[in-house]
Parts: C-alpha cells; structure tokens; sequence
C-alpha cells in the first residue's frame, strides 16, 4: 500500500481499521442484541457501559469518546504519529513518509494551522454574536453583567446554531475536515462531512500566557442541557484560564485570586480584580502554582461555596507545600455561591473583606479536618495528616503559628505536640506526582475528581436507586432520609448534590424517574452522576418492588448499622493503642462506649414491626 501524505495515512486507517479488534486486545467484548460492549478499558467497572461502534466508541460511564486513533493514543499513551505508525503497522502500510525530520515540520506547521484555524474561528465568533442570529446570546452575556466594551475585552463571542456554518467557512479558508477534527471544530459525520463541534454556545477563547488561542470554551444558552461547557482538546492541567489577562496585574499586586469557572474570572475582572484566573472545574495543579510562582507571592483559592469547593482544598495542601516563596489562602464562601454570584448580592467590597478575613490554606484545611473528625480519631488525625503537614512547613514562625492553632483545637499542648513532631515515625508525606520532563497535551475528560459511583457501598447505591424510582404512593421518612442524607452519611462528589436533589424532588412529591427520559440531574454536572442514572435506568427490574418504603427503611437501618461497626472498629483500635502507649481516654471509658455502641446495633439487627 502506497500512501504519500499524512493525511492519506489516516484516512486509510481510520476507514480499514475495524474498531472490535483493536478493543479486543484490551477487553472481553459482549455482544448484547445487536450491540456490542465491554467494561470500559479506561475506567474500572463491573458491568458493562462502554459502546463499540463500526467507527467510534463511546462509554457512558467516563464518557471517553473517539474512534481507533484516539483509542490507541489514549490507551496506549502515544502521540499522533507515533499511533498512525503503530496502526499501520497492523495494516501493512508503509508509514515511513512519517519519518521524524518531516514531523517535526509538520508538526510545527500544524501548530502554527491550528493557530490561524482558531483566530479565523474566533473572529467568526465574534462576528456572530454581533450580527442578528447572536441577538439572544448577546442578551444573555449583558445580563450576567458584562458591558458592551467589556464583552470585546474578553473576546466573548457566540458560535450558531447551524449544522455546519463554521466548518464551510474554515473549509472554503483552505482547511481540510480532518484537519479541523483534529483541532476540535468541527465532528466528522463520515462520507466527507463535518459538523461543526460548538453550536448555539456562547464562545470564551482560552489563551495562553502569551495571547495565543489555545483552545474554546462553549456555554450552553440552554438551562436544562446536560453538558454546560463544551471545550476544545487542550489539558487543562496545564493552562490556567486567563492569564494572558491576569500576570500584568498578579505581577504589580504580587496576588493571584484563583477560581473555578470561566465567568467567574471575567466576572473578577470586570469588578476591578484583574488579578483572578480560572483553574477550569479541574484540580488546580502543581503545574499550575509553578505558573503563578514567579509573578505572585500570595495565592488566594476562591472555589465555589461547597462541599466539592472545600474537600477540594485538602488536596491542595501537599502540592502548595512544595511551591517555595508563596503563601497560599483560602477564602471561604458561604454555601450556594460562587464569586460572580456572591459580588453580585454583596458588591465586590464585601468579598475584599472575605480575602483580609482568609486563613492561610493549611489552616482552613486543619480547621475543616477537626470538624468533620470524630473526637476520638483524633490521634490517627494528628499522626496521619496534621502533623506531617507542619512538619513539612519550612517556614519557622508559620510553624509556630500552625502549632499553636493545632493545640486550640485539639485541646493538646504544644509540648506534647511538639514531641509528636520529633517523633520520627511520622509518616513521610509522599508527593503523589512528579514534575513532568514534557509538556504534553492530551485530552481530560473530567472537570472535577468524583468518586466513581461503582465505589459507592451497594447499600447506598440501593438507596439511589429506591429513591429515583420512588413513586408518590411510596410514603417515604422524608425527614429521616434526609437527616441520614445530608448529615450521617458522607457522601463524596458528586453524590452529596445529587442526594440533595433526590430529596428536593421527592419533598416536591414527583420522583425524578417520571420526568424526561433518561432524566439526567441538572444540578450535577457530573459524568460519574450521569453514568449511574443510565446504569439505574438498565437495571430498573431491579429496583421494582412491593414495599418500596419499607425496603427504604431497611436500607437505612443498613447504613446505621454501618455506622456504628465502624465507631466500634475505631474504639477498639484506641483500646489496642491504648495498651501500647498512654494518655487519652482511659480504657474501662472506651469499652463502656463499646457496649453501648453493640446494645444500639443489636436493637437494630431485630426485625421492623
Ligand atoms: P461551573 O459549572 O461552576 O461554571 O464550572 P461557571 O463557569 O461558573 O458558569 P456559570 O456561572 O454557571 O454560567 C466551573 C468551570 O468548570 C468547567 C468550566 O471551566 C467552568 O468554567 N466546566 C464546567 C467544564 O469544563 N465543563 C462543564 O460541563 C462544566
Ligand atoms: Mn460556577
């Protein structure tokens, strides 16, 4: 087979590769009717929800999307060429016009295609939101508050909603489809058409720090669209959004706010905080602080108020650590908002106010850990993740500071605690990741870490399920389920809000299962939440049954049950410690809460009336 350009090469793989035997390697393919499936390969499942299709696959458990080339550069970690090479090899082509010194041309010429494609792009964006079909979208963006000179600032612009208006204008400009499937623009239909990738969105371009377009933002104009944004391919682990914008003024003000959305950042900016970049609904990296260490010697985390906002902090803490010469905050925000909310109620004076009052992150971070630590885990607190945390803080009199605040609140003194930190059996806290030797950009499905629902214990995934398929004649403990929801229970992202939905809808007494079909949670945008709404609606034999509200009942005695084993597992750990070293609780104390613990447990393991 004679193939010249690298644009032939692909063409020719992607139209003869079958896409089954690519997958086969990987996973146990099920042929279910006339589908054919398999437990995802790029995540952890038991039951199948991964979608093979002749050209594409999809899975709708992480949502990992594409067709062979995709597949083998995500599953296998090559780049572009290297994975036209590896096909190709399958398919007996010659892939030697590849060959390196002509990549790195081309590669280069692509990145400097890819650039010209999206500043055409762009430009037509912009061109649309002024012209009479952007009417609506334009509309939209003067409402969340942004003026007219502002809106050109920021380079808003709106992308129609037409099948295909934006690829005929790239295509007539020279670009090829595959060329602007790479880039994300456009979809391929198959038989030489291409749709364009946004449409009906609302248009943010994401720059990097030099003003070079790096990729698009597209906001849904549409209150109930399952996916509010829809982004190009670029990594968000390494771009923050809007610096390009924000390092002239984080460099005179040697601060840096950091927020999670888009809007909220340009909504910062247009309040006077130019200071402010978005970390894009991901994890704000390492790779990101390394970023804003040499422009800023303050770094505030103004994350959405809740609970995914404040665990997220945690998570920060070892990273933020190793980042010398800055100091990190975090600013708190009251549960509901987030900053372009909470400036649009209070004014931007009342948020400066919140920066002034913000602890130092350590410090948010340990104050949050007490407060959702049982007292008598302290001990595995204090050893497991408080004090490694000061003992890693270089700075003398931050130590200091952070001792002092430990002891107030655990009610130890600083010289016992100090002890605890000589003490050289305190776990070393291992960096999870390292410094990577290339900037790679690859494609990052998720916005935000959520715990897969397949980790949820099957009582609670029961639970969901019973609620989501409850009907009105189920007389349902609403005031007991919710207690158990929001406060006993510790639910991670996304399954906190979506609880909190579930019970919205059946306080308003109309389970969500009656609404749209698949009904997909508006307020959790989330693909893990969205999975086990398709992974319910499979197994919906499953959830049908006489007595749904007794069954409830059962499965939150369930949960109780739980609950109490594991307090009893953690006493009996502090009796075995106990016996080793000394102080704390005494033990004739802890096995009287033992026994009460097991007098609560026996009662529930008898029958319900
Ligand atoms: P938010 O849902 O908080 O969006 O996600 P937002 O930017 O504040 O938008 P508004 O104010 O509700 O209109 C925060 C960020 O997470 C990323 C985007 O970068 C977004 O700005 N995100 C969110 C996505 O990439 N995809 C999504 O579907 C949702
Ligand atoms: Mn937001």
């Amino acid at each position: 087979m004679n193939l010249n350009s690298l644009d032939e090469i692909k063409h020719y793989i992607i139209q003869n590769f079958k896409l089954e035997d690519l997958i086969k390697e990987d996973c146990d393919i099920k042929k279910i009717g006339s589908r054919l499936m398999a437990c995802c390969p790029f995540h952890e499942e038991n039951t199948p929800s991964f979608y093979i299709f002749s050209d594409h696959y999809h899975c709708f458990g992480c949502k990992a999307h594409g067709d062979a080339i995709s597949y083998v550069r995500e599953k296998k970690g090559l780049g572009f060429i290297e994975t036209l090479e590896y096909l190709g090899a399958k398919l007996g082509v010659d892939t030697s016009p590849l060959k390196k010194n002509k990549i790195d041309k081309r590669d280069w010429e692509s990145k400097s295609r890819q650039l010209k494609a999206y500043q055409l792009a762009q430009d037509f964006f912009v061109k649309q939101l002024f012209s009479p079909l952007g009417k609506e979208a334009y509309i939209y963006i003067k409402k969340r508050g942004f003026s007219d000179e502002q809106i050109k600032a920021y380079g808003f612009g709106f992308a129609l909603n037409s099948p295909n208006a934006l690829a005929q204008y790239l295509q007539e400009k020279g670009f090829s489809g595959s060329e602007l499937e790479e880039y994300s623009l456009v979809n391929n239909g198959g038989e030489n058409k291409f749709y364009d990738f946004f449409r009906g969105r609302v248009m943010i371009p994401i720059r990097d720090i030099q003003g070079r377009l790096i990729a698009f933002g597209g906001r849904t104009l549409l209150p109930t669209s399952p996916q509010k944004y829809k982004n190009s391919r670029y990594d968000k682990k390494y771009f923050l959004f809007g610096l390009e914008h924000a390092h002239k003024a984080i460099k005179k003000t040697g601060k840096a706010i950091v927020v999670e959305g888009y809007l909220d950042a340009m909504r910062l900016w247009s309040l006077g905080l130019d200071h402010t970049v978005a970390c894009q609904g991901t994890a704000f990296t390492f790779e990101h602080m390394q970023q804003l260490k040499n422009l800023a010697k303050e770094v505030y985390v103004l994350f959405d108020g809740d609970r995914a906002g404040r665990s997220s902090a945690l998570k920060l803490v070892s990273d933020s650590q190793r980042v010398e010469g800055v100091s990190f905050y975090f600013t708190e925000l009251p549960d509901g908002e987030d900053p372009d909310s909470y400036t649009g109620k209070n004014g931007v004076e009342k948020l400066g106010e919140l920066f002034e009052k913000s602890p130092a992150l350590i410090e948010f971070v340990i104050k949050d850990k007490f407060a959702t630590t049982p007292e008598q885990r302290t001990p595995e607190l204090l050893k497991n993740e408080i004090l490694p945390w000061i003992k890693s803080t270089k700075d003398p009199l931050e130590r200091a500071y952070f001792l002092k605040k430990v002891s107030e609140l655990s009610g130890l003194d600083e010289a016992t605690l100090k002890s605890g930190l000589l003490a050289n059996q305190l776990p070393e806290k291992k960096y999870e990741r390292e410094l990577p030797q290339k900037i790679e950009v690859e494609v990052k499905k998720e916005r935000r870490e959520s715990v897969p629902f397949k980790q949820l214990p099957q009582y609670v995934k029961d639970l969901f399920g019973h609620l989501y398929f409850a009907e009105l004649r189920d007389e349902l403990d609403l005031k007991h389920l919710k207690i158990l929801l929001t406060k006993q229970i510790h639910l991670e992202y996304p399954w906190f809000s979506l609880a909190e939905e579930l019970l919205f809808y059946l306080e308003k007494g109309e389970g969500p299962c009656f609404k749209e079909d698949p009904y997909t949670f508006p307020s959790v945008n989330d693909p893990e939440a969205q999975a086990f709404v398709f992974y319910l609606r499979e197994n919906k034999g499953a959830f049908k049954c006489e007595n749904r509200a007794h069954l409830i009942q059962k499965l939150m005695r369930e949960h109780e049950k739980a609950g109490l084993q594991t307090q009893i597992f953690s006493l009996r750990g502090e009796i075995k410690r106990q016996s080793e070293n000394s102080g704390g609780k005494c033990e004739r104390q802890l096995l009287l809460e033992i026994t009460e613990l097991y007098r609560r447990l026996t009662k529930l393991q008898l029958p319900l009336p």
